[in-house]
């Protein structure tokens, strides 16, 4: 009970509202007992007042009225009276106790309503403010987060909002700055060797062509990267699903992988097993998921390492562990892995032509599937296994 007006905003306003009713009631019945006893003397002296003005003037002894030292309430006769009523002036004493009681309220409603609406919006327009700063461009704004209701909630995923701004923002910077430097490379080196072609300093040889045209694919690759990335994370293509036997995937991958394995020295082993049941999926992309996972384990495992793909059938999902015995992440690094552009040794990659968008790509492409993907790695140099799992429809 205690923790609903604690951690919910409708509470607290109910709270509020009720402290306001409360105090304002009790402000009322104090001034009205304060006032109202005044109020009474008051018109009681007038009362009398224009009785014994009109005693005097001749209405007679039974018909006046007697008050002052010694007098007591019966001594007043109300129905012979000439001036106010006993009655009406309980009536006006009442109005006028009322009155003041009713202002004083009002006052103290208005007060508690003004201290009690400030605290409430205060965290709102805290937020107002922060969020224009970041709209101009100050990602680092934060506001603070007080209490555990739906404000101090909001607080919260505003600052979290803030956060993954901020990221994005640095991502982009270095985005920029990165794709900048891939494309200077091997753009830097085309330049070079047509020009030394041109000047004759190179011979029009096949090396130098097939050197230009390695440079080139490099140039289309991470073009090609970039528009996949942005094609996926704006969900902009289809997915063709069928029901698939992912067995049905393990000639194309051997077909892709084996001799690059073989070429590295390091021993692959495929175990996809042919009783798992289907599920539904696009074979295209579920292949690209496997090939970006395979295409990793087989550039951050050294010669001479273990590269193996295995699938199982756990509880209502098909599990597929992508494992190697190659260089690990550590593990400051195991939440941001699958986050776009990020690298763990981003020098080692960017010689590669990795710019750390293919695990964005892949994630986004097993949640298109209704799965979800995860990594498991003891640190440097201890191997790392990525986990896909896709449920069984
Ligand atoms: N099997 C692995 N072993 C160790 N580190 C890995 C492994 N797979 C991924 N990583 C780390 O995760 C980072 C992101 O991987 P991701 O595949 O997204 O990008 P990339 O391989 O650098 O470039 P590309 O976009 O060309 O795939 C890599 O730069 C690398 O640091
Ligand atoms: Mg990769």
């Amino acid at each position: 009970m205690i923790s609903y007006f604690k951690n919910h905003l409708q509470g607290k306003l109910l709270l509020s509202y009720l402290a306001i009713i409360l105090a304002s009631a009790l402000v009322l019945i104090l001034t009205s007992r304060l006032t109202i006893d005044s109020a009474f003397q008051n018109h009681l002296g007038r009362m009398q007042q224009a009785q014994l003005e009109s005693g005097e003037a001749g209405t007679g002894e039974g018909a006046g009225l007697r008050y002052g030292a010694g007098a007591d309430k019966s001594d007043l006769d109300i129905e012979n009276s000439p001036g106010m009523s006993l009655y009406a002036n309980f009536q006006a004493s009442f109005r006028e106790a009322l009155l003041w009681s009713s202002v004083a309220a009002l006052f103290v409603a208005l007060i508690l309503s003004f201290l009690l609406s400030r605290r409430v919006v205060a965290p709102v327009r805290a937020m107002m403010i922060a969020s224009r700063s970041i709209a101009e461009g100050h990602y680092d704004e934060r506001v603070g987060t007080h209490g555990s209701d739906e404000l101090g909630q909001l607080a919260q995923s505003f600052n979290q909002m803030a956060t993954e701004l901020e990221k994005t923002e640095e991502m982009r910077r270095q985005l920029i700055g990165d794709v900048a430097h891939e494309l200077r490379t091997p753009l830097t080196t085309i330049k070079g060797s047509v020009e030394a072609l041109e000047d004759g300093i190179l011979p029009a040889s096949p090396e130098t062509y097939e050197l230009i045209l390695r440079e080139a694919g490099r140039l289309n690759h991470l073009v090609d990267d970039l528009q996949e990335l942005s094609r996926v994370e704006a969900g902009a293509y289809e997915l063709n699903i069928t029901p698939l036997q992912l067995s049905s995937l393990s000639g194309t991958i051997e077909k892709r992988f084996g001799t690059q394995f073989v070429e590295k020295r390091i021993s692959f082993a495929s175990h996809i097993p042919e009783n798992l049941p289907t599920i539904q999926a696009d074979e295209r992309r579920l292949f690209q998921i496997f090939s970006n996972l395979l295409t990793n384990a087989l550039y951050y495992t050294p010669e001479g390492g273990e590269v193996s793909l295995e699938a199982s059938q756990v509880g209502n999902a098909i599990e597929v562990l992508v494992r190697d015995n190659g260089i690990g992440i550590p593990p400051e690094h195991l939440e941001n892995i699958f986050t776009r552009f990020y690298r763990v040794d981003k020098s080692r990659s960017r010689h590669a032509g990795g710019s750390g968008i293919g695990l964005t790509i892949t994630k986004h492409l097993v949640e298109a599937h209704g799965g979800s993907i995860w990594v498991e790695s003891e640190g440097n140099n201890k191997g790392s296994v990525f986990i896909v799992e896709i449920p069984i429809k």
